[in-house]
C-alpha cells in the first residue's frame, strides 16, 4: 500500500471510530445536568453518596469519593442521644476528611433539645450541612420518635426543625421517606412544612416506612415534591445504572440523585453517570483498578480500626462488589473464609492473578442477579455494633 492509501485508510478508520463514539455517547446526552446549590454550597456533580449506617463510614466514603463523580458525602446516621452524651462511637461517626467536602452530618432522634444540641456539635465539628433523618424504619429508632417515626408526628418534626434552625448557621436539609404507610403518604406536605421553616434541600427515598426495602421506590413522588417547593429536591431509590439515573433526572426534573447500595456494587457508578451527563465516553475500570480498589479499601480500614472489624467490613463490601466480577460468587466465598489480613490479601492476589493471566476463576460466571440486598439500616447498625466495636 502506498503512503496515500495508508493515510486515507487510517483517516477512514478514525472517522468510523469517532462516529461510533458519538453514537455511544449520544444515547445518553439528551439529559442536561446542572450542579445545584444548597445555599452557597455547590453540589457538583449533583450526585450524592446516600448515607448507610454501618457502610458509609470514614473509610468507605473516602474510597468512593476518590473514584469521582460525587458532589456530596453524608455521614452514617448518628444518634443524638449518643452524641449529646459524648458516646465515643457517635463522636467517631462525625469524623470526616477535607477530601470529602462538601460533607453533611446526618443526625437522628426525636427530642427537639437534643437534636438542636447535636446539630450545634456537628457545626462545631466542621460539617458543611446538617441533615435530619426522617426515614429510618428501624423499630428502635421509630420507637423513640426518630427516623420515619417523625412522619406520623408532624408538629414534633416542625418543632425539631425550628429548634435546629435556631442553633446552627450551616444549611439544614431533610432526608425522608414518602410516608409512614401506603394510606398515609405525606411527603409533599412534609416537604412544604420543611421549606417553610427554612430547610434548604429535600431528599426523598421513594418508599414508605412500612415498605421497608421491599418493592420499588416511587419516583412520581419526587416529581410531586419538586412541583410543590422551590428549594432543591433530590430523589433516591434503586439507582444502579446510568440509564436509570438519567431516566430519573429526566422524568422527575429532580436537582440531584442519591445512590446508596449501587455504590457498593459499582464504586465508579457516580463517575460513569457524570460522564454520561456531560457527554463523555463512559469510564470503564480495568481489572487492575478493581483489584486496587479492594486493596485500597482494606488499607483504609486497617488504618482506622483493628484487624478483625477491618476484615468484617471487607467481607461486607465483597458481598456486593464481587457480583459484577467473573467467578465473583467463588471469589466472595474465598474472602468470606479468610480470617487474617494475610489470607484476605492472598485471596485477592490469587483471584486477580488468575484472571489477568486469561484463566477463568470458579464457574467463570458473572452473576446475572444483581439484586440490591443488604437492605436495612437496622441490620447494618447491628452489624456495625457487633463487628466494628471501635
Ligand atoms: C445498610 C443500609 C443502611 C442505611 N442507613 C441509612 C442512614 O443511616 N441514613 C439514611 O438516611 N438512610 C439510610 N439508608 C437508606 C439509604 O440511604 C437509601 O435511602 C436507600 O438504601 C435507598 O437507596 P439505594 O436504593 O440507592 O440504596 C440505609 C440503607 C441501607 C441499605
Amino acid at each position: 500500500m502506498c503512503l496515500v492509501q495508508v493515510f486515507v485508510s487510517s483517516m477512514l478508520k478514525l472517522h468510523t471510530t469517532i462516529k461510533q463514539n458519538e453514537k455511544s455517547k449520544s444515547k445518553f446526552t439528551t439529559v442536561s445536568m446542572k450542579p445545584f446549590k444548597v445555599r452557597n454550597i455547590e453540589i457538583n456533580p449533583p450526585l450524592i453518596l446516600s448515607p448507610m449506617a454501618g457502610v458509609t463510614d470514614y473509610s468507605f466514603r473516602r474510597l468512593i469519593k476518590r473514584r469521582g463523580g460525587i458532589g456530596l458525602t453524608v455521614s452514617e446516621f448518628i444518634s443524638v442521644e449518643g452524641l449529646t452524651r459524648n458516646n465515643p462511637k457517635s463522636k467517631r461517626q462525625m469524623r470526616f476528611d477535607p477530601e470529602e467536602r462538601p460533607f453533611a452530618v446526618q443526625i437522628f432522634g426525636g427530642q427537639p433539645e437534643r437534636m438542636a444540641t447535636a446539630a450545634e456539635m456537628a457545626e462545631e465539628g466542621g460539617a458543611d450541612i446538617l441533615d435530619v433523618n426522617c426515614g429510618c424504619p428501624a423499630p428502635k429508632v421509630v420507637k423513640n420518635g426518630g427516623g420515619s417515626g417523625l412522619l406520623r408526628d408532624l408538629p414534633r418534626l416542625e418543632t425539631i426543625l425550628k429548634e435546629i434552625k435556631k442553633s446552627i448557621s450551616i444549611p439544614l436539609t431533610l432526608k425522608l421517606r414518602t410516608g409512614y404507610s401506603d394510606s398515609t403518604i405525606n411527603c409533599v406536605e412534609v416537604a412544604k412544612i420543611a421549606e417553610a421553616v427554612g430547610v434548604e434541600h429535600i431528599q426523598l427515598h421513594g418508599r414508605t416506612k412500612e415498605q421497608g426495602y421491599k418493592g420499588l421506590a416511587n419516583w412520581d413522588l419526587v416529581k410531586a415534591i419538586k412541583e410543590n417547593v422551590s428549594i432543591p429536591v433530590s430523589g433516591n431509590g434503586d439507582v444502579t445504572s446510568i440509564e436509570n439515573a438519567l431516566k430519573r433526572f429526566k422524568e422527575t426534573g429532580c436537582d440531584g440523585i442519591l445512590i446508596g447500595r449501587g455504590a457498593m456494587q459499582n464504586p465508579w457508578i457516580f463517575r460513569q453517570i457524570q460522564d454520561a451527563l456531560e457527554g463523555r465516553e463512559i469510564y470503564q475500570p480495568s481489572l487492575k483498578e478493581k483489584q486496587a480498589v479492594l486493596l485500597e479499601f482494606f488499607e483504609l480500614l486497617r488504618e482506622d480500626m483493628p484487624e478483625l472489624p477491618a476484615i468484617g467490613k471487607m467481607k461486607q463490601l465483597a458481598g456486593q462488589f464481587t457480583k459484577g466480577l467473573v467467578g465473583g460468587a467463588q471469589f466472595r466465598q474465598t474472602l468470606y473464609h479468610s480470617h487474617s489480613v494475610e489470607e484476605v490479601l492472598d485471596n485477592i492476589g490469587i483471584y486477580f492473578n488468575t484472571l489477568s493471566q486469561g484463566e477463568t476463576f470458579g464457574d467463570g460466571l458473572i452473576e446475572t442477579d444483581k439484586d440490591l440486598e443488604f437492605d436495612s439500616c437496622d441490620v447494618a447498625s447491628n452489624i456495625c455494633e457487633t463487628t466494628v466495636a471501635v
